[in-house]
This record gives structure tokens, sequence and C-alpha cells, in this order.
């Protein structure tokens, strides 16, 4: 009877133990893979697939990418490059664009809490250009180069093909900023190149002239949205401000009236 008893408890711990050292295997297994990549990912155990833990870190990544490319702009726009001001701006609805993307697969993965942005650290427009060149290098040579392999692999179509616009988009995302960085000094060519650029609305593309065709989706010119130094406000936000301009036309009419109305008693 003694020995039925010590056997059982000691069957229940071999059982436990089996379980937990289960547990850690796959724990590190995960850490393993997300570590040969070189990402930085939280390690979402939840997700069957790297990519899930990928796709968090990319939204996250963008998120992050758009805070401080707007806060960039911001600073270009009070040293007095406008032009620099611009592109900075393009590239940052560019990268809240992918992090919209990403985040759409990974919500019908089953996530619920995206990522917020985390506040940027704002140097000088040459230190800012300089940290957002090494950015998006990063992110074409190592992050979605790793991803869209990842991707691939699992079999996720989707997320492969968001991940290859992604890869494409920051490459010329990447010579833009070089490009800027390396005429500073040259105001006339800053405005010239950069007073006027064009971001492709389907990939993040951000173009110096209106392609007739996006070259990395394929997406149509027109559809392309224009920011400029003599407009700072992006064409497809031109809806909204004609709308609240006319609500606000209404509503002075409409008191008026009343106020007439009022006075005629
Ligand atoms: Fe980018
Ligand atoms: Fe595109």
């Amino acid at each position: 009877m003694k020995n039925k008893k010590i056997i059982s408890i000691a069957l229940i711990f071999a059982l436990m133990f089996t379980f937990a050292s289960m547990l850690g295997m796959s724990t590190f297994a995960q850490t393993d893979e997300n570590e040969t990549q070189g990402i930085e990912t939280p390690i979402l155990i939840s997700y069957q697939y790297l990519t899930g833990a990928n796709l968090y870190a990319s939204v996250q990544g963008e998120t992050n990418a758009a805070a401080a490319y707007r806060a960039f702009a911001d600073k270009a726009e009070t040293e007095g490059y406008l032009a620099v001001a611009n592109l900075f701006r393009a590239t940052a609805d560019a990268e809240a664009k992918h992090a919209d993307d990403e985040w759409a697969i990974l919500q019908s993965m089953g996530e619920t809490e995206r990522p917020t942005a985390e506040t940027p650290t704002v140097g000088s427009t040459a230190q800012n250009l300089q940290t957002a060149f090494e950015g998006e290098t990063y992110e074409y040579t190592v992050m979605y180069l790793g991803f869209l392999e990842t991707a691939t692999k699992e079999e996720n179509a989707e997320a492969a093909r968001i991940f290859r616009w992604a890869m494409k988009a920051e490459e010329v995302h990447a010579g833009n900023y070089k490009d800027v960085l390396n005429n500073l000094q040259d105001a006339d060519y800053l405005n010239e190149k950069y007073g006027e650029v064009y971001r492709c609305v389907t990939c993040g593309e951000v173009d110096t002239e209106r392609p007739s065709t996006c070259p990395v989706c394929g997406a149509v010119g027109k559809t392309f949205v224009e920011y400029n130094i003599k407009e700072k406000t992006p064409f497809a936000d031109k809806g909204i401000i004609a709308l609240i301009a006319a609500i606000v036309i209404i509503a002075i009419v409409a008191i008026t009236f009343v106020l007439i109305k009022k006075r005629s008693k």
C-alpha cells in the first residue's frame, strides 16, 4: 500500500517534469530562431508560426519609423530644410501604411494588442537623415529579407507579399535619404528634386516624379499621393478640409438666419 502511494507520487512528479521540460524546450526553440535572424521580437509563444512574431516586430518597427520621421520633418522645417521635411512626411505616411497592412494580417491571425509608437530621439537634420538611412538599410538588407524568407517557408503568401513590397520600398527610401544627406548644403537641388514627391498608396514607394506605374508593386501612377513644399497638406487630406469648411459655413449661415429671425419678431 505504502509502495503504491510512493510510486503514484513519483509518477505524478515525472509527468510534471516531462511537461515542464517540453514547455521549456519549445520556448528555447523560438528564441533561437529569432536570434538567428538578428531581430529583437517579443517572444509570442501563442503564435504557431514565426511569421506572427515577425509581423508583430515589423508593426512595431514601422510605427516607430513613422513617428520618428514626423518628428524629423518638424525638425527639418525649423532648420529651414522644407524639401527634406516634405520627404520625411511622405515617407512617414509610407511607413504608417506598412504598419497598417502588417497589422491587418496579424489581426486576422488573432492578435488583439497593436504595438504603439516609442518616443523618437531627434537630433540635427543631418543626424536624423543618417539615422533614417541606417534604419532603412537594416530593414531592406536584414529584417525584411529574413521575414520574407520565413513567410515563404511557412507558406504565408499574404505576409510574404507585404514583406516583399516593404523591403523594396525601404530600399528606395534609403536611396532618397542618402541622396539628400549627400546634397544637404545644395538648397536648389533639394527643392528641385524633393520639393514635390509622390507616395504609392499601395506599397509605400516614394518617388521624386509621378511614375506611370509603381516600380515596386505596379500600381497606377495616378493613385500616387503628391506632397509638395508649396502645399504641405497631402492631396488625400483635401476632402476632409473641404468638408470641415463646408460644415463651418453652413453653421455660420444657420446661426445668422436664426439671429435675423429673432430680431424680426
Ligand atoms: Fe522606409
Ligand atoms: Fe507601389
